[in-house]
């Protein structure tokens, strides 16, 4: 089995990503989420235990494992084969009986019923509907989202520039790093979706085949290009959706970036709370 990003101690004491990279359950990503729990959802590993949780587009089930680990009732969602039978190896290889998975298209989780704590991590820009489902990760979530993802910069003009940029700017940026202010994500130029502002990124060809889609392991799987949402119009779809309290949280970025993280890769974690 190959693990392309979540490194899972197992209980045979195999890693699943080997030696060399940090274990997800001591990363700072995952600490992160842990201190917000704590700071907003304290309980024992008894009150802990009837609560559920969703981890939405899973990819190998890292966080999945770290949530049930602490007693929770945890499903994890993922829609790509390779992903789920990667899930379903960790799942095989750690007494967690709490811990279950399922291959499904995210846009179905209110065929799972209710939950208390939502993982949607790495997820919400890999869509083209994010206001829309907002409100269907809200109608599901009883108190607490943790929210980690992209955001469209409201001014770049490498974006003003489409073409320019797409096929001359951004490939000699990659190459070169010349002027490389923030990362160049080839997005499109400012427009609005449901009334919100964003831009379009495109995740792969309209034509590609079943194949090729299931092979891109991180990204988008039913639409073929995502909608990043502008930050402040985000945080306004957050408040739309009936999140009450929307929080920034900074910490995560510990291991991964020390400085300017979120100005560079236009990216950060929210922490929505209901009343
Ligand atoms: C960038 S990865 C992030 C994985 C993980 N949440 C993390 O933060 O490490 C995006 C994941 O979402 C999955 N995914 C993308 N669109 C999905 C959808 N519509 N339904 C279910 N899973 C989806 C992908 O297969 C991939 O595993």
């Amino acid at each position: 089995m190959k693990f392309t990003a979540h490194n899972i101690l197992l209980d045979n004491g195999e890693k699943t990503m080997g030696d060399s990279v940090v274990l997800l359950g001591e990363s700072a990503v995952w600490q992160s989420i842990l201190k917000s729990l704590d700071l907003f959802l304290p309980g024992t590993r008894e009150e802990r235990s009837k609560m559920r949780v969703v981890d939405l587009g899973c990819l190998e089930g890292g966080y999945a494992v770290e949530f049930a680990k602490l007693g929770f009732d945890t499903l994890g969602i993922e829609a790509r084969e390779e992903n789920i039978q990667n899930c379903n190896y960790v799942k095989d290889n750690l007494n967690l009986p709490n811990l279950n998975f399922v291959r499904d298209d995210v846009r179905n989780m209110s065929n799972y019923g209710k939950f208390d704590i939502v993982l949607c991590y790495g997820l919400l820009y890999h869509l083209d509907d994010p206001t829309d489902f907002l409100k269907i990760v809200s109608s599901c979530t009883t108190r607490l989202l943790f929210l980690n993802t992209h955001f469209a910069p409201e001014f770049d003009i490498r974006y003003e520039l489409e073409p320019l940029n797409t096929y001359f700017i951004a490939p000699l940026q990659k190459r070169t790093r010349i002027l490389l202010f923030s990362q160049n994500y080839r997005l499109s130029r400012i427009t609005k979706v449901n009334g919100y502002r964003g831009r379009w990124m495109k995740e792969w060809s309209r034509n590609s085949n079943k194949a090729t889609i299931e092979k891109l392991l991180w990204a988008s799987y039913n639409n073929h290009r995502s909608f990043w949402l502008c930050k402040k119009d985000l945080t306004q779809a957050l408040h739309d959706a009936n999140f009450d309290n929307v929080f920034e949280q900074f910490d995560y970025t510990g291991d991964l970036m020390p400085h300017n993280y979120t100005f560079f890769y236009n990216r950060t974690m929210f922490v929505g709370v209901k009343n």
